[in-house]
C-alpha cells in the first residue's frame, strides 16, 4: 500500500473514495463546509433533518459526484468528549472495511479540522495508516475470490502543515498496521501449514529481512538444553518442536534487556485429555502469543527503537498418539522444578515453563509473556479483554499504561499468595492444573515458578487473540491484539 500525507483542500484530492470523519456536534468549518458547498448544500440539509451519521462508526456514502473524486464516505466519530484511540480506530476501521470489498482502491482520508479532545493529529494519522492496512486483509486466505482487498494507495489529507512529527506518525501507523497483519496472517493460517517448523522458518526469514539476530533450536538442541517440560508436550506429535530466539539490541549496553515470551502451540488438540470438537475448532489460534511477539519484534526493529529486546517463542503441537505424554507423568523442567501432569490440555504452561526459565538464564532484566493460556480467563473477562497477572506492580503498571495508550483492553487479576496452594503437588513440586476455580490465576501462579523472581507480567490473551464473529470494525479470526501494546511498552521503556 502506497501512502502519503498531504496538505491540500479536500476538493482537490482525486481518489476513488474520500473518507470524511466528523465528530458530534458537527462543526461547520472546513473540510465539511467546502464539501457541503461542493455538494450543493446536501450536508446542511441532512444535518437539519438529523440524518448525518454522527454516531461512532455510522456511515453515509455519497456516490456519483462530479468533483475530482466520485465518492465520499462520511463516518461518525461520536462525541469529542468520549473520543479515544479506540473509538478513532473503530470509526476508521468501519469506514475502510465498508469499501475494501473492492480491489485496487485509491482512498483519501481527511483529517478533521476540529479538535479531537484527547487525540492529537499525529494519533489520528497513525490510526488511519494502521486501519488502511488492517481493513484490506481478511481471514479468507483460501477463498478463490477474496472478500477483502488491500488498498492500492492511501492519502491522508490535512489542512495543516505536514510536520516531521506527522510524517513519523504516518510511518509508525504504516509499520504497526503491517506488523498486526503479520500476526493475523500467522494465526489465520491452517494448522497443517503453520507447524512449529514453518513458524520458525518464517521467523528466520523475517529476522533476516529486518536485520534481527535469530537462533532456532531443533529437537536435539532442546533435549541438550533440558527443555523437558516443553518436549513432553511435543512428544505426541510427528511435527518436531522448535524454539526461536530473536535478539534485537537497539539500546546501549547500560540499558535493560526485556524478554518477550510467546506460547506457540501451533495446534492444541488437548492431547490425551482430548478437547471436544467445538473447543478444538479454533485451536490453530494457540500460537497467537508467539505470533504477537514476532509481529511486535518486526515493528520494533523497523521503528529502530533504542531498546534491547529478546523474543523467545516456544513452538510445539499438542497431539494424541502412542508416544504422547500421559496423565500422571512427572516432568522435570529446565530449572529443576518437578511437575505432575494432571491434564495434558494444560500444555501451554508446560511450554512456557522451560522458555521462561531460559529467559532467566539469559539474564534478562524484565519479562512479559503472552499466551492463549486459559478458557477461565475468557470466562472471567469476556472475549475482548486480556488478563494481566504479575509479580511486580511497577512493571505491571507500565504494561497496563501502554495498553491504555493504544486503546487495547487489559485488566489485572490478583495474585494473592494463597492461590499458590491450588497448584501444590502430591508427588512432584507442582501440578499443571489448579482445579475449577480461578483457573487463569492458578495458571499464572504455575508460570511464576519459572521466572526466577524477575519482574514479570503474564498476559492471558485467550479471548482477544481470536474473534468469533465479524463486526463492522473488525473481521472474525485472528485480531493481532497486543502487538501495539508491546511496541508502545518498548517505546515508553525507552523514555524512562
Ligand atoms: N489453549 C487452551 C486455552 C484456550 C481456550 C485458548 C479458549 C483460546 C480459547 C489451553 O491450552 C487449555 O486448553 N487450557 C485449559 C486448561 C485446563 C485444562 C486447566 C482450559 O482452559 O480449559
Ligand atoms: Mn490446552
Ligand atoms: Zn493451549
Amino acid at each position: 500500500m502506497e501512502f502519503a500525507v498531504v496538505q491540500s483542500p479536500w476538493s482537490q484530492v482525486s481518489a476513488d473514495w474520500v473518507v470524511v470523519p466528523f465528530s458530534d456536534p458537527v462543526v461547520w468549518s472546513d473540510p465539511l463546509k467546502s464539501l457541503d458547498t461542493a455538494l450543493g448544500g446536501i450536508l446542511a440539509r441532512l444535518d437539519a433533518a438529523g440524518e448525518l451519521p454522527t454516531k461512532l462508526g455510522a456511515l453515509l456514502a455519497l456516490r456519483g459526484l462530479t468533483g475530482a473524486s466520485p465518492r465520499v464516505l462520511l463516518v461518525g466519530l461520536g462525541t469529542v468528549a468520549t473520543t479515544t484511540v479506540a473509538t478513532i480506530d473503530r470509526a476508521l476501521m468501519s469506514a475502510l472495511r465498508a469499501i475494501t470489498d473492492k480491489p485496487n482502491l485509491r482512498v483519501a482520508v481527511v483529517v478533521p479540522a476540529q479538535d479531537l479532545g484527547a487525540i492529537s493529529v499525529g494519533d489520528f494519522v497513525a490510526a488511519t495508516l494502521q486501519a488502511g492496512h488492517l481493513a484490506g486483509v481478511g481471514q479468507d486466505l483460501y477463498k478463490t475470490e477474496r472478500g477483502r482487498h488491500p488498498l492500492a494507495a492511501l492519502t491522508v489529507v490535512t489542512s495543516n502543515a505536514v510536520t516531521p512529527e506527522i510524517q513519523s506518525a504516518a510511518t509508525r501507523g504504516d509499520i504497526l498496521g503491517d506488523a498486526i497483519n503479520l500476526t493475523r496472517d500467522l494465526v489465520n493460517r491452517p494448522p497443517a501449514e503453520m507447524t512449529p517448523v514453518a513458524f520458525a522458518a518464517r521467523a528466520t526469514q523475517l529476522a533476516k529481512t529486518h536485520g534481527i539476530d535469530c537462533e532456532v533450536w531443533d529437537q536435539p538442541r532442546l533435549v541438550q538444553e533440558r527443555m523437558r517440560s516443553m518436549l513432553a508436550v511435543a512428544q505426541g506429535s510427528p511435527q518436531p518442536p522448535r524454539m526461536v530466539r530473536l535478539n534485537y539490541r537497539g539500546g546501549g549496553t547500560d540499558q535493560p534487556t526485556i524478554a518477550l515470551v510467546g506460547k506457540g502451540v501451533t495446534f492444541d488438540s488437548g492431547g490425551l485429555s482430548l478437547k471436544p470438537t467445538d473447543s478444538m475448532l479454533t485451536m490453530k489460534c494457540d500460537m497467537a502469543g508467539a505470533a504477537t511477539v514476532l509481529g511486535a519484534m518486526v515493528a520494533i526493529a523497523r521503528l529502530k527503537l533504542p531498546v534491547n529486546v529478546v523474543a523467545l517463542m516456544g513452538l510445539v503441537e499438542n497431539m494424541i498418539g502412542g508416544n504422547a505424554f500421559k496423565l500422571g507423568d512427572i516432568l522435570t523442567a529446565r530449572n529443576g522444578v518437578t511437575i505432575e501432569v494432571l491434564n495434558t490440555d494444560a500444555e501451554g504452561r508446560l511450554v512456557l515453563a522451560d522458555v521462561l526459565s531460559y529467559a532467566v538464564d539469559l539474564g534478562v532484566d524484565r519479562i512479559v509473556d503472552l499466551a492463549t493460556l486459559t478458557g477461565a480467563c475468557v470466562v472471567a473477562l469476556g472475549e475482548d479483554v486480556a488478563g494481566a497477572m504479575a509479580n511486580d506492580q511497577p512493571w505491571c503498571d507500565q504494561v497496563l499504561t501502554a495498553a491504555k495508550a493504544t486503546g487495547e483492553n487489559l485488566w489485572q487479576l490478583p495474585m494473592f499468595d494463597f492461590y499458590d496452594d491450588l497448584i501444590k503437588g502430591d508427588i512432584g513440586d507442582i501440578k499443571n492444573t489448579g482445579g475449577r476455580w480461578g483457573g487463569a490465576i492458578s495458571a499464572a501462579k504455575f508460570l511464576q515458578r519459572f521466572v526466577g523472581g524477575k519482574p514479570w507480567v503474564h498476559l492471558d490473551i485467550a479471548g482477544p487473540a481470536f474473534a468469533s464473529s465479524t463486526k463492522p470494525h473488525r473481521e472474525a479470526g485472528a485480531t493481532g491484539a497486543y502487538v501495539r501494546t508491546l511496541v508502545e511498552l518498548m517505546q515508553r521503556t525507552v523514555v524512562k
